[in-house]
């Protein structure tokens, strides 16, 4: 299994929910966090407006899934999350040891 953990702006949270769970994703865990990437969040635009402090608001994105569905998941918000503007956001994939669903007991790939 895989770990993909996505920062996007918020306005495309539903744009990319709708896009992950038609392509199989069966569930995510969607947090608002404030980051920077290589521009130190000082150029970045938001709402409309300049952001003038070092944070800007993201939507970070948790979706474990298995190791087959990975790329095409990365390529889905990818393509759904671009706005070619800065601060786009950034995906990062890590290895997943292990999964459980505590309602049924079952593991892995099966509790995803
Ligand atoms: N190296 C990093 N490690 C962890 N989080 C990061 C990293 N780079 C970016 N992020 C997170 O992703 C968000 C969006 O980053 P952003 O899209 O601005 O990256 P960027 O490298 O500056 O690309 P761009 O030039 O397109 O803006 C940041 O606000 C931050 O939350
Ligand atoms: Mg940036």
């Amino acid at each position: 299994m895989k770990l993909i953990i996505a920062t996007i702006k918020p306005f495309k949270l539903e744009e990319v929910r709708e896009a992950v769970t038609a392509a199989g994703v069966r569930g995510m865990m969607v947090t608002e966090i404030k980051g920077f990437g290589s521009q130190s969040g000082h150029t970045e635009i938001y709402r409309g407006a300049e952001y003038a402090v070092n944070f800007v608001p993201k939507v970070k994105l948790e979706i474990v899934v298995p190791d087959n569905m990975a790329d095409q998941i990365v390529s889905t918000i990818a393509a759904t999350a671009k706005t070619e503007k800065i601060g786009d956001g950034k995906i990062f994939v890590l290895d997943v040891e292990g999964a459980v669903r505590v309602r049924t007991g079952e593991t892995n790939d099966d509790a995803l």
